[in-house]
Formats: C-alpha cells, structure tokens, sequence
C-alpha cells in the first residue's frame, strides 16, 4: 500500500484498530518492521486512536513495553530496538503476556528472531521515492485472525 502522509499511516493505524476491536478471541501478535524514523510509532499511534485510547502515546524506546487497556483488549506497544540477542528478548517474558485479550504491537521484531511467539500479521514500512512523506506498507498474514484483520484494513481503506 502507498502511504502518502505521516496522517495517512495513522489513519491506515485507525484501521487497524477497528479489526482488532472486531477481532475474534485469542493472542494477536503483529510484527512492524521497518528503518528508523519510517513510521511504525506513527501507526501504532493510529491503532491506539482507533481503539479510543485517548492521551500521549509514548514511543517504548527506552521502556521497552508500554501496556495499555482499551476496548476490553490489553494491548502491548513493544520496542526492541535497544535490545541485541535473543536472549535480552527472552527476559522481557513476551510469551508470559499472551492473555486471550491480549494484541502484542512489536517494533523492531527482527531483533527478537527466535524468542518471539509467531506473528499473526507482519508489517514492513518502507521508505519510497523521493518525497519525504511516502512510505510503501507492506502486510502479509499468517494465521486465519491474521487473513481477517488484513481483510478488514483494505475493506476500511478502499472505502
Ligand atoms: N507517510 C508517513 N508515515 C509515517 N510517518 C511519517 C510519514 N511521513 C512522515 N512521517 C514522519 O516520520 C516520523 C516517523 O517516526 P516514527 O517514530 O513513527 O518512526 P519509527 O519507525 O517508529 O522509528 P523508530 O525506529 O525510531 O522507532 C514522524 O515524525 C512522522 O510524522
Ligand atoms: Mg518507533
């Protein structure tokens, strides 16, 4: 998907929201990969709107899990930027938080290759020709809640 604005990453992010708000239940696990600065904060930011939290939406760079509670879904913004080996990915016990309701949001998933339970939907945000704003969005679903909420996004987007 062509991403023309950072406000259109988050309205994509809104979409997102609003399959996980219909989402069946079970642990949903969503991988965003993609260089610094290419938007995976800003969709986050977007997914968390859509699901009514309301606030400052901090980047978990430096607390590595930020935990929020809405739309009777727990949700876990996770950054793995910091960390280095599998092993740090381990410690943070991201298995332990797979609750029913809960939808896991990981920045960085490539750094936790190994230690992460399987991603439901992967993310990639890449940067794209020259203007400074366009990003290509690429997601690929892996499981059958995965299918639904890739469903979902591109009925909500192509409206
Ligand atoms: N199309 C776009 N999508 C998303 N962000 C955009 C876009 N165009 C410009 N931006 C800007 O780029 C920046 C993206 O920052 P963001 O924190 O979301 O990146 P990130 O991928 O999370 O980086 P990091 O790896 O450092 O966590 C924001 O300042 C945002 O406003
Ligand atoms: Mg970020």
């Amino acid at each position: 998907m062509n991403v023309a604005t950072a406000d259109d990453m988050r309205a994509l992010g809104r979409a997102l929201g609003g399959a996980l708000r219909t989402a069946s239940e079970g642990a949903l696990v969503i991988g965003i990969e993609g260089e610094l600065g290419a938007g995976k904060t800003t969709l986050v930011q977007g997914v968390l709107a859509g699901l009514g939290v309301t606030g400052a939406i901090r980047s978990p760079t430096y607390t590595l899990i930020e935990p929020y509670d809405a739309a009777g879904l727990q949700l876990y913004h996770i950054d793995l930027y910091r960390l280095s080996s599998s092993r740090d990915v381990e410690a943070l016990g991201i298995r332990d938080l797979l609750d029913a309701r809960a939808v896991l949001l990981i920045e960085w998933p490539s750094r936790g290759a190994g230690a992460l339970p399987t991603e439901d939907l992967s993310i990639s945000i890449e940067y794209q020709g020259s203007g400074a704003q366009h990003r290509l969005l690429r997601a690929q679903a892996h499981s059958s809640a995965g299918d639904k909420l890739l469903e979902q996004i591109l009925a909500a987007t192509s409206e």
